[in-house]
C-alpha cells in the first residue's frame, strides 16, 4: 500500500508516541492531535486518509469525533482504540461508521491489520464510486437523485447491455426519450440510435420510412431509399409512440422482429439485419392491447423488458435540482447570470402537478428566465398553465415573454379547441377546418391532454 496521511488522536502522549512509530514503520505520515476538537481543526487544514482516535479523551471524545466527521458528510475512515471497559461503545461506534475497533493494551500487528484493512476498504468504496460515476457520465443526462428515478438508472444500467426489447411507458414530458438514448449509450452498440415517431410520420410513409423502398416501387420513389431499420443495423431503432401504428404495419413489424430480415417496398431481396429495438408510449400498453390499438404478440415481443417513467409530480425532491439545472442552461445560453430561485417559487414548483413533467417545467423555466429582471426568480414569473391554483390571471396575455415554443403551443390548443366546439367534437370535421390530416389532430388531442374533455 502506498504511503498515506493518517491523524492520531490521543490525549495520553505515550499513545501518541507508539502509534506514531507502528504506523511510520508502515511507511505512513503521521500527525497527533491531544483530542477530538483539535483533530476537527487539524482536519480542516489538510487531507488525511485515517483517523485513529482513542475513545475518552477531554473536551470532544472519540465517538464526538465521529458523529462531527459524519456530520460534516466526511467519509474519512476512523478506527476507535478502546479500553476493555468501553468495548460496548466502540460498538456502537462502528453502527455509525467507524470502520474497526482495537482493543487496549493491543499488539502492533493488530494495529497494523486494522489500518490495512481500512485503507484497503476505503480504496476499494473510492474506487466503486469512480467506476460507478464514470460508466454513468457516459450514458446517464437525467438530473434528479429522487428514489423513483435511482430505479430508472438502476434499471437501464442492468438491461442496456442484454440487447433485450424495451418497452417504455411514462406520461408525456417524463424523459422517454432520454431513457432510450441512454439504453442505447450503455449498450455499447456501435450503430446509431435511430428515433421514429409514429404518431408524427402520415400513416401512408410510415411503412416505407422504416423499410425503405426500391426506386420505382411506387409512384414518386424517384430512387432508392435506405430505411430506419437499415439505418440502425448494429444501433438502436427506438419507436416512439408505437401504439400510434396502423395495426396491418404492426404485423410486419411483428415479422421483421422475428425473422431478423427486412426487405424494402418493391424488392424481394431480404436484408439481415441486427437492430435493438426500444419501444415509447404514454399510453398504459397493457390497456392498448385490451382497446385493441396494440397488436398482443407485438406487445410481448416489445416488453421483454418494462421501463416506468415516473411522473414528475412523483418525485417532488427532483424538481428544485431540475428547475436549477434548466435555469442554469438558459441562462448560460442567453450568456446571462444564474438568477436564484426564491423560497416561494421553490413552493410554487413543488405544488404544482406538472400534466407535461420535465419538458413543461423546462418551458416554464425559460419563460421565468425571460421575465425575470434581478438576480432572483419570484414566483410571479413562473407561468405554470392555466391550471396553476395561484396564477393571476392578466400574466398569460402580458406579452413579456418572447419563447416562441409555448405561445405557439398555447395558440394550437386554442385553435384545436375551438375548432373540435364548432365541430361538435367531430374530429374529421375539425381536422378538415384546421386543414391537417386527422391523424395529426389525434396525434395534437392527445398531447394537449384535450383526449378526456372532447370525448
Ligand atoms: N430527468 C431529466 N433531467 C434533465 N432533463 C430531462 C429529464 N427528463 C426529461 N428531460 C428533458 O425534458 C424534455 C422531455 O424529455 P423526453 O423527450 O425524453 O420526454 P418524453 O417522455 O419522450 O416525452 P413525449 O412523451 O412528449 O415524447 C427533453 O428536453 C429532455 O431532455
Ligand atoms: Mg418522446
Amino acid at each position: 500500500m502506498t504511503h498515506k496521511n493518517i491523524l492520531v488522536v490521543d490525549d495520553e502522549a505515550k499513545m501518541q508516541r507508539i502509534l506514531e512509530i507502528v504506523l511510520r514503520q508502515m511507511g505512513h505520515s503521521v500527525t497527533c492531535a491531544g483530542d477530538g476538537r483539535e483533530a476537527l481543526t487539524i482536519l480542516e487544514q489538510a487531507h488525511f486518509d485515517l483517523v485513529v482516535t482513542d475513545m475518552k479523551m477531554p473536551r470532544l471524545d472519540g465517538v464526538g469525533l465521529l458523529r462531527a466527521l459524519r456530520g460534516q458528510g466526511s467519509d474519512i475512515p476512523v478506527i476507535m482504540i478502546t479500553a476493555f471497559a468501553t468495548v460496548e461503545t466502540a460498538v456502537e461506534a462502528m453502527k455509525e461508521g467507524a470502520s474497526d475497533y482495537i482493543i487496549r493494551p493491543f499488539k502492533n500487528e493488530v494495529v497494523v491489520n486494522a489500518v490495512q484493512r481500512a485503507l484497503k476498504m476505503s480504496q476499494i468504496q473510492s474506487q466503486n464510486r469512480f467506476l460507478k460515476n464514470e460508466l454513468d457520465s457516459e450514458w446517464n443526462e437525467f438530473v434528479g437523485e429522487s428514489r423513483p428515478m435511482q430505479g430508472v438508472y438502476q434499471a437501464i444500467r442492468q438491461v442496456a447491455p442484454t440487447n433485450a426489447s424495451v418497452f417504455i411507458h411514462g406520461e408525456t414530458g417524463a424523459g422517454k426519450e432520454l431513457a432510450a438514448r441512454g439504453i442505447h449509450k450503455a449498450s455499447g452498440r456501435s450503430g446509431l440510435f435511430v428515433p421514429v415517431n409514429c404518431a408524427a410520420i402520415p400513416e401512408e410513409m410510415l411503412e416505407s420510412q422504416l423499410f425503405g423502398y426500391k426506386k420505382g416501387a411506387f409512384t414518386g420513389a424517384h430512387k432508392d431509399h435506405v430505411g430506419k431499420f437499415e439505418l440502425a443495423d448494429e444501433g438502436t431503432l427506438f419507436l416512439d409512440e408505437i401504439t400510434e401504428m396502423p395495426l396491418n404495419l404492426q404485423s410486419k413489424l411483428l415479422r421483421v422482429l422475428q425473422e431478423n430480415q427486412v426487405e424494402k417496398l418493391g424488392s424481394n431481396q431480404p436484408v439481415n439485419i441486427d437492430v435493438r429495438i426500444i419501444a415509447a408510449s404514454n399510453r398504459d400498453p397493457l390497456q392498448a392491447v385490451e382497446e385493441k390499438i396494440l397488436r398482443e404478440d407485438l406487445y410481448y415481443r416489445l416488453n421483454v423488458f418494462s421501463l416506468v417513467l415516473p411522473p414528475l409530480r412523483d418525485r417532488e425532491a427532483d424538481i428544485a435540482l431540475l428547475a436549477h439545472h434548466f435555469l442554469e442552461q438558459k441562462a448560460a445560453r442567453l450568456g446571462r447570470p444564474v438568477p436564484r430561485l426564491s423560497a416561494p417559487a421553490i413552493a410554487r414548483l413543488s405544488a404544482y402537478h406538472w400534466p407535461g413533467n420535465v419538458r413543461e417545467l423546462e418551458n416554464v423555466i425559460e419563460r421565468a428566465l425571460i421575465l425575470c429582471t434581478g438576480d432572483t426568480v419570484e414566483p410571479d414569473s413562473l407561468l405554470t398553465g392555466g391550471s396553476a391554483p395561484s396564477q393571476p390571471e392578466e400574466e398569460t396575455d402580458s406579452g413579456a415573454s418572447l419563447a416562441l415554443q409555448p405561445q405557439v403551443e398555447q395558440l394550437e390548443r386554442q385553435l384545436i379547441v375551438e375548432a373540435l366546439a364548432q365541430a361538435d367534437n367531430n374530429k374529421s370535421v375539425a381536422a378538415r377546418k384546421l386543414e391537417v390530416s386527422e391523424r395529426t389532430l389525434w396525434y395534437k388531442i392527445k398531447k394537449y391532454g384535450l383526449g378526456r374533455e372532447s370525448g
